[in-house]
């Protein structure tokens, strides 16, 4: 049984910005969101020093590839001992198999692996006249979803309004890892269909993605505190 969690989506350009901010963390260790910028930026070696300092980590770098070449990317991001990463559903179940295959260690653990559907900046008109999809948004994420799960994934990335449709049909134990959540007292930013941490946890997310309305704010620590205790309901 996969335990709910607040995972703060660290969007700084460098390791150093990273470690400052995760210095007014005394008490907790939060699980953390590394996306590509840092990644790129900074290479493997953040993620091993995010590692060292005992933090859990979600390594957002959305691979889309041949099968082959993701199997091989898996597993060396697998081997810096991440706790979740992710690849675009759009890369076909035979890329996200080979996805699960490389992430799977000697021990047989790997890390949590889950689909970007369609991304939240994609309108359904983009999708039907640029990307040649001639369906609902709605329905393509549904039906993304349930490829992902028959291709052995643990879950995918959605918006928590989007939650409850992909359990339907992809059932409850299939994870959503939902960015998009706000306090219902803070600014939206450029987030368009946002949901405060306590409505996602009704919606059915099982993690929250959340950047800005900890990182940016006055007082992160609390920040974090309140997304805690209002999406576990402590
Ligand atoms: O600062 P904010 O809470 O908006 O950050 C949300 C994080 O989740 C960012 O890292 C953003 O790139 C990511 N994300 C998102 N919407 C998606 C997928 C990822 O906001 N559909």
């Amino acid at each position: 049984m996969i335990q709910r969690d607040v995972i703060v989506a660290c969007d700084f350009p460098t390791l150093r910005q990273t470690t400052q901010f995760l210095d007014l963390f005394t008490d907790e260790k939060p699980f953390l969101k590394i996306g590509m910028e840092l990644y790129y930026g900074e290479g493997a070696e953040a993620v091993r020093e995010l590692k060292r300092r005992g933090h859990r980590i979600f390594l957002d770098l959305k691979l889309h590839d041949i099968p082959n070449t993701v199997r091989r990317t898996m597993s060396v991001l697998s081997h810096l001992d991440i706790d979740m990463c992710n690849v675009h559903a759009a890369g076909t179940a035979a890329m996200m198999r080979a996805a699960v295959e490389g992430a799977t260690r000697e021990d047989g653990t790997r890390p949590l692996i889950v689909a970007v559907t369609q991304l939240t900046s994609t309108s359904e008109d983009t999708m039907r006249s640029e990307l040649l999809i001639d369906t609902s948004i709605g329905d393509c994420i549904t039906r993304y979803a349930m490829n992902a799960r028959a291709a052995g994934l643990d879950g995918v990335v959605c918006s928590p309004l989007e939650a409850s449709a992909i359990k339907d049909a992809c059932g409850e134990t299939f994870l959503t890892v939902t960015p998009g959540v706000r306090f219902t007292d803070s600014t939206a930013d450029d987030q368009s269909r946002t949901a405060s941490p306590a409505m996602a946890r009704e919606l059915g997310s099982d993690f929250i993605v959340v950047g800005r309305p900890i990182t940016a704010a006055t007082d992160p620590v609390q920040a974090y505190r309140r997304c805690l205790s209002d999406f576990l309901q402590l």
